[in-house]
């Protein structure tokens, strides 16, 4: 699918937001380097391209600009923050400021000369001439307003009016509507701007005249579409874990090839109670070609004796590496693997977990990529999180795998502190499967990130009956987190905390302690290995 809207990084903090808008506005965007070369620009036709904020200065000489040709190309442009200078400086107007590089501040004049033309958090910005994207708002309306800029435009472009001022942008808001050009210094695409969402929707659908025609549903016909092209003939692998991405990817390349593609889940012995179960059968259900493999005995014989995690996070990389190896090879004429690589890998975001699944994918598969000559088929590295779950949905995947929270690839191993031992990894499961159903059935499971029991080395005093016992400790972790990177600890509900100590103690054996996790990320993580 071409990119109805092209949006500039220029490495701002706020990009992934900007696309994120567009997105939720409908329109299929796409995000490339600040510099890059008109022709890949230009390459999909865009109707609007916005030039996103960044940290450099264009007063510092070699600062990154747009590609002149975009700039005369006719399309309709929107300059935010940096995006904002890069359009005055480069039509012919003025930028003032404080002289930073890209590296850091470069400081001129005295602090306080300097911190006087800083403007960041919260502003008012007085709507003086509504046009193009606030032709809707009366002369001097006042707009709640995010700021974040050190520099300003000073003097303006030829065929340009200021629109609007704030008490640190004398121009925080100008325009050509001759030419479609706009430009604003405050971030219309963080939600402490709330008309944000209204200007850029102006902007695109007035002004720019875009079409709104993403959807996920045209999504998956046209990624299925070209698959189908892709690979007329020959096999395909997919590394299935049971969590959305991979899920949802495996289920794209299917509808467009069928059985020709072969899907692997490895039983790793760290799974879930019954969950290798319950998702071949999920995957049965989604008529994909899966070849299962029980390698638990494998993973736990080489797991034997070691309590380092770093170790253990190894072996098991490796050991599924040498498991895939061996089903890949049990398929004749293979040339492509599948990866449910997201957006956000792609431009380095801030997901963590995204990275962090892919970073493990990518170091597991690419070795077979280079082993096997393998070419990739990433079908949802131009989605988010939410728009995989939404393509999902509209494939027919049960609720239960699109709403499923992360799992980590060494599943319970990282929650099994210390030595690996069928006996404590059963124990582990028994105590997380109470919590698992103790949080499902009060009904706070899609307020948080993950919720799970992790079973320590810690062995403790307690007593039983009238006996005393000496045995292990769990510790119930729930947080929540918007994508993994940072984590805050959450607050279950009394009743549930107290009948999940009470279940565990009672149905678990080896189990005479509970304790609670109040740890936020940083400085701890959420995974305790
Ligand atoms: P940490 O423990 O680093 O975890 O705070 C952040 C998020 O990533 C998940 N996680 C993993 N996911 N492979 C994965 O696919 C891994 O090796 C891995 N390690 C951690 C973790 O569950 C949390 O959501």
């Amino acid at each position: 699918m071409d990119a109805r809207v092209i949006i500039l990084d220029f490495g701002g903090q706020y990009t992934q937001l900007i696309a994120r808008t567009v997105r939720e506005l409908g329109v299929y965007c796409q995000i490339l380097p600040g510099t890059a070369p008109a022709e890949r620009v230009l390459a999909s036709s865009p109707q609007a391209v916005i030039l996103s904020g960044g940290p450099a200065s264009v007063l510092v000489a070699g600062s990154p600009s747009i590609a002149p040709r975009v700039l005369d190309s006719g399309i309709p442009l929107f300059g935010i923050c940096y995006g904002m200078q890069v359009l005055a400086k480069e039509l012919g107007g003025e930028v003032e400021g404080w002289a930073r590089s890209a590296a850091g501040a470069v400081a001129s004049g005295t602090l306080a000369e300097r911190t006087a033309m800083r403007e960041f958090g919260a502003a008012r910005v007085k709507v003086e001439k509504p046009i193009g994207p606030f032709a809707q708002l009366k002369p001097g309306t006042e707009l709640p307003v995010w700021m974040n800029h050190g520099d300003k435009v000073t003097k303006l472009p030829p065929g340009f009016v200021a629109m609007g001022s704030s008490s640190g942008a004398p121009i925080a808001i100008f325009g050509d509507e001759q030419r479609k050009i706009y430009g604003v210094q405050f971030h219309p695409e963080v939600h402490h701007t709330p008309d944000g969402k209204e200007i850029l929707r102006r902007f695109l659908f007035d002004v720019a005249g875009v079409r709104a025609d993403w959807d996920p549903k045209c999504f998956a016909s046209e990624v299925i579409a070209g698959i189908k092209e892709r690979v007329p003939k020959g096999n395909v692998l997919c590394a299935l874990s049971g969590g959305v991405d991979s899920t949802v990817a495996a289920v794209l390349v299917a509808r467009a090839i069928g059985k020709r593609l072969h899907c692997v889940f490895v039983d790793n012995g760290l799974l879930r109670l019954n969950e290798a179960a319950e998702i071949l059968e999920a995957l049965g259900a989604l008529e994909l070609n899966v070849h299962f493999v029980d390698a638990s005995e494998r993973f736990l014989t080489e797991l034997t004796g070691v309590t380092d995690p770093e170790e253990k996070r190894k072996i098991i990389g490796r050991v599924f590496i040498e498991v895939f190896d061996d089903v890949a090879h049990q398929v004749q004429d293979v040339r492509y693997l599948v990866q449910g690589t997201l957006y956000p890998d792609v431009i380095e975001s801030v997901s963590v977990f995204g990275s962090s699944a892919t970073i493990k994918s990518h170091h597991n598969v690419g070795g077979l990529v280079d082993n096997m000559r393998l070419e990739l088929i990433e079908p949802l590295r131009e989605l988010f999180k939410d728009e995989v779950r939404a393509v999902g949905r509209g494939l027919g995947i049960p609720e239960s795998f699109i709403m499923r929270q992360p799992f980590p690839g060494p599943g319970l191993a990282v929650r099994c502190l210390g030595e690996l031992t069928k006996e404590k990894l059963e124990r582990l499961r028994r105590a997380d499967q109470v919590v698992r159903e103790e949080v499902a059935q009060c009904g706070v499971e899609k307020d948080l990130w993950q919720s799970f029991a992790v079973l320590l080395p810690v062995y403790s005093v307690g007593v039983m009956g009238d006996g005393r016992t000496y045995e292990q400790t769990i510790a119930i972790r729930a947080v929540t987190s918007r994508d993994g990177m940072t984590a805050d600890w959450v607050m279950l509900p009394e009743p549930v905390l107290r009948r999940i100590s009470t279940r565990i103690v009672n149905e678990v054996s080896g189990i005479n302690r509970i304790v609670l996790d109040i740890s936020t990320k940083p400085p701890a993580t959420i995974e305790w290995e």
